[in-house]
């Protein structure tokens, strides 16, 4: 090995592992932070195939690298495989950010965080007097955003999901403040909410749009979507052509990243209008 490789090897590399993961924005972010806090570091994405995925982590320990965020489909398998999950990823059932604690796998889940996280950044005060929420899907996301509305205190949460049963399974797993709701429910529904989320992948580039009567809403219902391609969904251009407070979802996405970074290179980075612009130009 010549000096100059042994350097490259020694750089402490973390990186994002899906499949496929080439699309992930999380290398910009992570580096961007690395090279604004003048860290020495690197990160990278990491694909591995599903069959793939319990064998990268149970050798995650003899390297390369010293941690790392997962994303779909491994979040359940990362759950599985770490020796010990926080608080939050227990409850969630799934794991998005992995590090090493004396040899052991260690993981939490940053998707909650993240999610309060930006509202608190974007719309402070936002739960200042929680009460009902409406959450549209149930799926791994929805999870993560009833965990964290739950934890700020919103009762009831109007879980709006096409696949009945799957709304069912989220009160099953929060409670009986979780209340399943069908799609048609909506109109009666939202003159109680002062949240509505949309978590389904409705109004992302490449799928049907989420057209939904936001005439029934009250005039200080916030909406947020964590759909960020596009970045104005057209639940959002809906909802402020109502005159509603919105919130976009790309800070979900540079919020979640920002524990994983304190743990891996010792800082925590700030999320800042200049990230946000770094990322839409990557768009
Ligand atoms: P994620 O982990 O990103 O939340 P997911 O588990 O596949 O992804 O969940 C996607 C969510 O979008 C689900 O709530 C899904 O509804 P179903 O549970 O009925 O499948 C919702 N969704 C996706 N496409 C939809 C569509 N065309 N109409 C209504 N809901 C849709």
């Amino acid at each position: 090995m010549t000096p100059s490789s042994l350097q490259a090897s020694a750089v402490p590399t973390a990186c994002v592992i899906g499949w496929p993961v080439k699309h992930s924005r999380s290398p910009i972010i992570h580096r961007h932070w690395l090279a604004e806090l003048g860290l020495t570091g690197d990160y990278v994405r990491h694909p591995v195939e599903p069959e793939h995925a319990a064998d990268f982590f149970a050798n995650f320990a003899g390297g390369p690298f010293i941690g790392c965020n997962v994303t779909v489909p491994h979040k359940e398998v990362a759950f599985a495989s770490v020796a010990h999950a926080d608080a939050v990823a227990t409850a969630l059932g799934a794991v998005n950010t992995v590090w090493l604690e004396d040899g052991r796998l260690m993981g939490s889940n940053t998707d909650a965080e993240g999610f309060i996280a930006n509202l608190d950044q974007l719309a402070p005060g936002f739960d200042a007097n929680p009460g009902a929420a409406i959450v549209l899907g149930a799926g791994g996301a929805a999870r993560a955003v009833i965990w964290a509305l739950q934890a700020r205190g919103f009762a009831p949460i109007h879980v709006v999901n096409r696949t009945r049963d799957r709304a069912e399974a989220m009160a099953e797993r929060f409670g009986p403040d979780i209340r399943p709701a069908d799609w048609d429910d909506l109109p009666a529904l939202l003159p109680q909410a002062g949240l509505l989320v949309n978590t389904t992948s409705l109004g992302m580039e490449g799928q049907p749009p989420l057209n939904i009567d936001l005439a029934a809403a009250r005039d200080d219902l916030l909406v947020t979507d964590i759909v960020y391609i596009p970045l104005e969904t057209p639940l959002l251009k809906a909802a402020r052509s109502r005159g509603l407070q919105t919130v976009d979802g790309l800070g979900m996405l540079l919020h979640q990243a920002v524990p994983g970074f304190e743990r891996w290179f010792g800082r925590r980075p700030v999320v800042t209008p200049e990230l946000r612009r770094l990322i839409l130009a990557d768009m």
